[in-house]
């Protein structure tokens, strides 16, 4: 039988054409987050199962039915990271980073979830984590949101993401709401959705996520989490809603944002686009203060928001904000019996001249409308020509490739390196 030699379904290459608008978005990402003072962490893309289905939660769709388990040689039972938070604070404790201290932190990677592939989901994905401990008040859940909010300023898609903002308050708080919406829920429980008959005696909160129509409509009149507050949750929240007003950041309150992983508590957020179809959450997080404490440590507040680099991509290249780049400014051409030997050595000492430049010596010979052509296929800006007459001179001669008029001087070497700077 012939060997397979296609990707895994869900896990996308990312060509030329791909990682150069990529690296245009991963460079605001990188920028905005250091503007911030925010540090990055890279963690492991495999770690122990368990500390997944315990950060995570055994009842969430993520640890049931979406994460890639094995037993590795030795035995033990790994996962590839279906997120970044659970590793993200497994590697601060065991390097104490967050014992009595604050940290802003950052990372940027592949996560890994067997979900169904289609538009903006993918079982590879990559996702930006931003992690913050030590602090508990609302100015810091406000600085992440405003993190984000700046991110979709300066990529010029502000108009086009909508801000869902909702608290669950303590786990107490969610205790007692939970039993008055289990008994909601049990009252109407022949009309919900199989997952939320499934959900309403394991994750009830869970529920309130369900896209089913006919569960939504039950839901409408369902108890609210909101009328369960006391009054440190509310102030937390209020406070947070008057952060973001006074730099203004529109939102909306949606009571049913619940977040499907199950550390949260007090602020969760999304943001979601209507321009994706079906998968329109770009970035989404909260405050999960239980967290560090429930994986050893001692407890810990911390807030944090993972986006979707895939949707995030898509979106910018549905509204076109993100521009086609080449690869190449330079393109050295050459004729003559010693050219390989003088072209090497030539585009050598322009890249040591020209550190911003992207230079590329042609190889593989062949004449100079040949060579012409690569330069043209590569759209490179200009073309150095190192031919007898140049060598012989001691000059080089350097072609506007876009000026069009086919113009070209040939130059001492010094300004032709000048000529290529006013032409980059
Ligand atoms: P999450 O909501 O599961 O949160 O994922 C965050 C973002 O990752 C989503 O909003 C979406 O843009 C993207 N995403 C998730 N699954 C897929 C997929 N299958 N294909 C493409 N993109 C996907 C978390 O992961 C939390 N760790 C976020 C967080 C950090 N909360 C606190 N700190």
């Amino acid at each position: 039988m012939a060997l397979s030699v296609q990707a895994v379904r869900g896990m996308n290459d990312l060509l030329p054409a791909d990682t150069a608008r990529w690296q245009q978005a991963e460079q605001v990402l990188r920028d905005t987050v250091a503007s911030f003072g925010y540090s990055e962490v890279r963690m492991p893309l495999l770690e122990k199962t368990n500390l997944f289905s315990r950060a995570i939660g055994e009842v969430t769709d993520v640890v049931e039915k979406e994460m890639y388990t094995f037993e590795d040689r030795s035995g033990e039972s790994l996962s590839l990271r279906p997120e970044g938070t659970a590793g993200c604070v497994r590697a601060c404790l065991e390097h104490n980073l967050i014992y009595n201290q604050e940290q802003r932190l950052w990372y940027m990677g592949p996560m890994f979830r067997h979900e169904r592939p289609q538009k903006g989901r993918y079982r590879q994905f990559h996702q930006l984590g931003v992690e913050v401990f030590g602090l508990n008040g609302p100015d810091i859940d406000a600085e992440i949101i405003l993190l984000s909010k700046t991110l979709w300023d300066k990529f010029g898609i502000s108009d086009n993401l909508k801000l869902q903002l909702n608290t669950l308050g303590t786990s107490e708080e969610r205790l007692a709401y939970r039993q008055n919406l289990v008994s909601y829920l049990e009252q109407h429980f022949d009309d919900l959705d199989e997952d939320s008959k499934r959900r309403t005696h394991t994750n009830p909160l869970r529920v309130l996520d369900s896209k089913d129509p006919k569960t939504g409509e039950i839901l409408v009149n369902a108890p609210q989490l909101m009328d369960f507050l006391g009054a440190e949750s509310r102030a937390h929240f209020d406070n947070l809603r008057q952060i973001l007003e006074s730099c203004g950041v529109a939102y909306e309150i949606n009571p049913r944002l619940v977040r499907g992983l199950d550390y949260y508590n007090l602020t969760v957020f999304e943001w979601v686009t209507d321009a994706l179809g079906a998968q329109g959450t770009v970035c989404g997080g909260g405050r999960y203060d239980g967290l560090v404490a429930e994986l050893g440590g001692s407890p810990t507040p911390a807030v944090g928001f993972g986006l979707g680099l895939e949707r995030l991509i898509l979106l910018l290249t549905t509204l076109e904000k993100l521009h086609e780049r080449n690869a190449v400014d330079i393109y050295v051409v050459g004729a003559g019996d010693n050219a390989a030997v003088e072209q090497a050595k030539l585009s050598l000492r322009l890249r040591s001249d020209l550190p911003h430049a992207r230079i590329m010596n042609h190889c593989g010979g062949g004449n100079f409308k040949k060579q012409f052509r690569r330069a043209d296929k590569l759209q490179a800006k200009a073309a150095v020509i190192l031919g007898e007459s140049e060598l012989a001179t001691g000059t080089l001669t350097v072609k506007d490739l876009h000026a069009g008029d086919g113009t070209q001087q040939t130059l001492p070497y010094a300004e032709a390196v000048a000529l290529l700077k006013s032409l980059l």
